[in-house]
């Protein structure tokens, strides 16, 4: 997170947040991502849409360093990351929310900060850990509860404070949605706006159209691995074109 009106943010505001060009990524003898380019522009909120199999798990993945890429590039705030281990991503500032939030039951949400909170400079670990407690007041109620007898919905604004406490500039959300009541996930796409506000640009994979386009400023539809279609959400959301896509036609 970058503190509104600092410094550090202001000559940054027109290079974009990430930049993919031609990237394409898979597992053993399999092509997933083909030749993908996207651009994620600063404090933007930006969702990847696409059915299932799509790719945007593994586009999150590639982007946070967990895959490498077979070729092109992957550019942070106009530094190239791609080729780097996924714990140098994380410090040059990818926050990643995994899919499934692989959160470790047994430890409270306290420890999960501490672990996370190591990646960040020791001064600012306390300014962060408030802000996030201020963000997720059930979680600063919970502080020493293990994570495993929590709801659903607690457990993601867990896995996303966890990713925020590393400081990053990238919020990437795969799915987080997944398993949760309408009304939870409204919470958590509400917290969207706020990280936006607090400098931080967001991607966040869905599967939902309805729930993506209506909560970002961009959008990407991916299909078999391809970006198909691009734009602001709102445009989207009237193109027939996107549901098209979706229904494979
Ligand atoms: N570990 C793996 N081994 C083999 N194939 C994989 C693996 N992970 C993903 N795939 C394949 O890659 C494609 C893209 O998968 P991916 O998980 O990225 O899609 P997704 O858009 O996230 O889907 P979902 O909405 O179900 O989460 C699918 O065809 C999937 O079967
Ligand atoms: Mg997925």
């Amino acid at each position: 997170m970058t503190l509104e009106g600092s410094p550090a943010s202001s000559h940054v505001v027109d290079t974009p947040a990430l930049t993919l060009e031609n990237v394409s990524a898979g597992i053993g003898p399999l092509t997933i991502l083909h030749d993908l380019s996207m651009v994620v522009p600063a404090r933007k909120i930006v969702v990847v849409l696409g059915a299932n199999g799509a790719g945007k798990t593994t586009l999150l993945r590639t982007i946070a360093g967990l895959l490498p890429p077979r070729s092109g590039s992957i550019c942070l705030f106009g530094e190239p990351i791609h080729g780097r281990p996924a714990h140098l991503v994380t410090r040059a500032g990818i926050g990643h929310v995994p899919s499934g939030r692989e959160l470790f039951p047994r430890l409270s949400v306290a420890d999960h900060l501490e672990l996370a909170g190591k990646v960040a400079s020791p001064s600012r670990r306390t300014e962060i850990r408030e802000q996030l407690l201020e963000m997720f007041p059930v979680l600063a109620e919970r502080l020493r509860q293990p994570v495993g007898t929590m709801s659903g919905g607690q457990q993601q604004m867990v896995a996303i404070a966890r990713a925020l406490m590393t400081d990053p500039r990238v919020l990437l959300l795969d799915e987080p949605s997944t398993g949760l009541a309408p009304k939870v996930v409204l919470a958590v796409f509400e917290t969207l706006p706020v990280l936006r506000a607090q400098g931080v640009s967001v991607v966040v994979a869905e599967q939902s159209l309805t729930l993506g386009l209506s909560h970002a400023d961009e959008a990407f539809v991916l299909d078999h691995g391809r970006v198909v279609l691009s734009g602001a959400a709102s445009e989207l959301a009237q193109d027939h074109r996107v549901i098209d896509t979706y229904l494979g036609r």
